[in-house]
This record gives structure tokens, C-alpha cells and sequence, in this order.
């Protein structure tokens, strides 16, 4: 019998329990603990061992691998957590995924898609962190992704935007891969950005989404896609999570302050430049990926597609 455990450490944590390749739980770590969007899914772990008293394999997902660690020991959290709760009565092998985000996103569409080759899109606000020695050793993010997949299972990467919040300029670092290294965020950021200007927290996407049929287009906003790329006039990344509209640029125009945007969470009154802004958000976002496929079929010659996004609803 094979017993794999996979979690997934980061906001909206959760654990996967499999035996012998079916799925016999998966669970939000929120549901154990009462906490909206818990991370850290040691409930989670917990209960694996209300259904079996061992596991061959433990599998830890994130974007880095930086993370708690025990006292005394030193052991990664999650490692030690598993050891405790067995009382050290059966040995586990640890994987840890972490440096390919966005192919693990791109896996778990292809994997359950049926297809026997796709295109996979994937957008992220950040997904994995990556070491560089250029830029001064400054850390990569992953922003969108395009894979060509197969079966048996193989991703080719054919375009990758990579991005960090030094002023890096715009760099095609790999013709092969279609890697690109620039200083401007991808449009999950800026939708990031809308959401928490109009009261929300920055994963609330389809918060966001639903108040943007609220608004109309508005000539007098600043673009928020300038060139092909994200406005860094408008928008301020904040990597890994979350990202900002830069007011003080606009005066006058983005006047909405902490106080008022809470007023508006709690009593669903927005301002009529919130729903402007929501709005144009999601034309932007819409027409952004609608190019990102186009990419994708004009690189992939692909039809079928599967689409990825993470805190960004079309
Ligand atoms: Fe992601």
C-alpha cells in the first residue's frame, strides 16, 4: 500500500490524503480551524492519522521553501510536526515542490484535463521565488507561464515573465525558453492592487469581480496597461503578497483613504471611482490574457488550452 500526504503551506493551506492513488480527504485548513484562509496546515496533517497509522511519503507545496522551523532540532516544521505525531514509530520520505510553481499548476490541469497534449497558461502575482546571480542576486518571481504538454507527462516551457521590483528594465534572457526578466509586475498584481483600494483583502478576487459590473469606463483614469506591460506609474508591486495603487501620483484622483474604504466593506457603499476602477481592472485583465493566449496558440499551434490563474477571475 502506498500512502502519499501532500499540503500546501501558504494562504488558504491545505492537506491532501492518498492511498494507493485515491484521493481519501482533501481539506482546507480553515475548515479545522475556524480561521478564513488559514496557512500553516498542521490540522490538516493532524488528521491524516484519523484514517492511517502511517505515511510512505510526505510532499510539502509552495513558492519557496524558507519556513518555520522546529526548536532544538532545527527540522523543517512540517517534517518535525509528521515525526511527532508517529512517535517515531515508521520512517517518511520528504519532496518538496517549491521551485516550479507554475509547472506544478500547469500539472495539475493537464493531469486531469483528458488531453493527450494542450497549451497550459498559468498567472500568477508571485508564484515561485528564484535565485539569480544577475540583477545584483535580487529574487525572481514568476508571473505568467506558458507550457507545451504532453503525454507521458512533460511540460516545454515556451514563454516565461519573470519580474522583480528593482529597476531591471525589460530583458529577454533566454530566446529558447522565451524567458523574459522585467521590472514590471504581471496583471494579477494590479488586480491585487484594485481589490484592496476598494476595501478588500488582496485575495479577494471575486470580490472584485462582482463589484465590477457596478462601474462604467472612465476616460479620466490612468491606463492600467501601458505598452504591453503593467503601469509602474500607477502600481506598486509588493512581493510576495499583495500590491498597492500609488494615490500620491494622482492627487485628487485616488482620494479613497483606509477609513472610508473600510466604511465601504462594511456597508457596501463604494465610490463611484472604486467601480470605475474595478471595472477597467477587469476590461484590462480580460484583453492582458486574451493576448497571453493568443500567445499561446501562435507559439503552441495548440487548440486545446487550459487556463491557470491564481487570485484573478475572468
Ligand atoms: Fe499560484
Amino acid at each position: 500500500m502506498s500512502i502519499i500526504v501532500s499540503c500546501n503551506r501558504g494562504h488558504n493551506a491545505s492537506t491532501t490524503l492518498l492511498v494507493d492513488g485515491e484521493v481519501i480527504f482533501y481539506l482546507e485548513e480553515e475548515r479545522l480551524t475556524r480561521f478564513k484562509r488559514d496557512g500553516t496546515p498542521l490540522m490538516g496533517l493532524a488528521k491524516v492519522f484519523d484514517f492511517v497509522d502511517y505515511i510512505d511519503e510526505l510532499v510539502i507545496c509552495h513558492t519557496h521553501r524558507e519556513g518555520p522551523q522546529s526548536d532544538w532540532t532545527g527540522e523543517d516544521i512540517y517534517k518535525s510536526w509528521i515525526r511527532k505525531l508517529s512517535r517515531g514509530k515508521f520512517e517518511f520520505n520528504v519532496t518538496c515542490i517549491d521551485t516550479i510553481h507554475h509547472q506544478m499548476h500547469a500539472a495539475c490541469g493537464f493531469v486531469h484535463s483528458g488531453f493527450d497534449t494542450a497549451a497550459c497558461v498559468i498567472a500568477d502575482g508571485a508564484g515561485s521565488f528564484l535565485q539569480s546571480d544577475a540583477y545584483d542576486g535580487c529574487t525572481l518571481f514568476e508571473f505568467e507561464t506558458i507550457f507545451k504538454a504532453k503525454k507521458p507527462l512533460t511540460f516545454e516551457q515556451v514563454y516565461k515573465h519573470l519580474g522583480t521590483d528593482k529597476s531591471v528594465g525589460f530583458n529577454l534572457v533566454d530566446e529558447d525558453t522565451g524567458t523574459y526578466v522585467t521590472e514590471h509586475p504581471g496583471i494579477v498584481k494590479a488586480y491585487e492592487a484594485v481589490t484592496r483600494y476598494c476595501g478588500f483583502q488582496s485575495i479577494d478576487a471575486g470580490k472584485l469581480m462582482g463589484l465590477s459590473p457596478y462601474g462604467k469606463p472612465n476616460p479620466k483614469l490612468p491606463p492600467i496597461i501601458r505598452d504591453g506591460f503593467v503601469n509602474r506609474d500607477l502600481f506598486m508591486p509588493n512581493y510576495p503578497n499583495g500590491a498597492y495603487i500609488i494615490c500620491d501620483r494622482y492627487p485628487g484622483m485616488f482620494s479613497v483613504d483606509e477609513e472610508s474604504s473600510q466604511r465601504g466593506k462594511q456597508k457596501g457603499e463604494y465610490s463611484e471611482n472604486q467601480k470605475d476602477l474595478a471595472y477597467a481592472i477587469q476590461e484590462a485583465s480580460e484583453i492582458y490574457i486574451g493576448d497571453l493566449i493568443q500567445k499561446a496558440v501562435d507559439i503552441t499551434r495548440k487548440k486545446k488550452l487550459l487556463l491557470l490563474f491564481s487570485l484573478l477571475l475572468l
